[in-house]
């Protein structure tokens, strides 16, 4: 499963690749706004500063009218590079978009999924990745994770290679129902990034055998002193 980290903030985002190796960053519009960066296209270049070559980076288009929103992807690959999956809601304009994008061999990712069939039409129309919001689906009443998986067994019954790319968590929980169940990626924000893999009960854990270790070899002793 890729794992992608779902924030605009540098120095979050150079935090976490300095710990672990992950697989992209995913934007929208409000995570760049909180930046506070008038800008968006020059965040997003800080951003693909500090990470490594290959690696993803989404970023989300404004328009709502398919041909706005074809020039915008084309723009913004043209400055951000073809490693960039262009985020394209999945409005009727929008599945036109993708639609389009996809023959010009634009990545896009449909984004703003709230349902098994929109994210099913974006896979036909040529998506790369299909990103249900799992959160904002619990918080409408819906059942986010089962619509997430329902999305990727219908995608893989029908042999696309269109990944699902979980999105909207708001716990670890919904995020590793995501990996138990095959999904291809998701993005995760930086503090539910943390939670998962890099817990403070493991430091505890290694502080703990420091502690012992030290009490029957003597301070500051590695293996390296025998
Ligand atoms: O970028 C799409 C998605 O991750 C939004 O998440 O937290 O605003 O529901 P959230």
């Amino acid at each position: 499963m890729l794992i992608l980290i779902d924030d605009a903030d540098v120095t979050k985002i150079k935090e976490l690749y300095a710990k672990y190796p992950y697989d992209g960053v995913t934007t929208n519009p409000t995570i760049l706004s909180k930046t506070g960066n008038p800008d968006p296209m020059d965040q997003l270049k800080k951003i693909q500063s500090v990470m490594p070559k290959d690696a993803m980076l989404h970023a989300q288009v404004l328009s709502t009218e398919t041909e706005d929103m074809v020039r915008e992807a084309r723009h913004m690959v043209s400055v951000l590079g073809e490693n960039t999956y262009i985020k394209v809601p999945v409005t009727a304009n929008g599945l036109k978009a993708i639609d389009i994008l996809a023959k010009e061999g634009i990545s896009a990712t449909a984004t703003a999924v709230y349902g098994v069939m929109p994210a099913f039409m974006a896979a036909k129309a040529g998506a790369k990745f299909l990103a249900p919001y799992v959160n904002r689906l619990d918080n409408l009443g819906y059942d986010g994770v089962q619509t997430a998986k329902d999305i990727h067994t219908m995608i893989k019954a029908s042999g696309y290679e269109t990944e699902v790319l979980g999105a909207s968590f708001k716990n670890s929980q919904q995020v590793l129902e995501m990996g138990k169940f095959g999904i291809g990626a998701v993005t995760v924000n930086p503090d539910t990034l943390k939670s998962l893999a890099l817990n403070q009960v493991a430091e505890k854990a290694v502080q703990d055998f420091i502690r012992d270790f030290e009490g029957c070899c003597g301070e500051g002793k590695t293996m390296l002193d025998f």
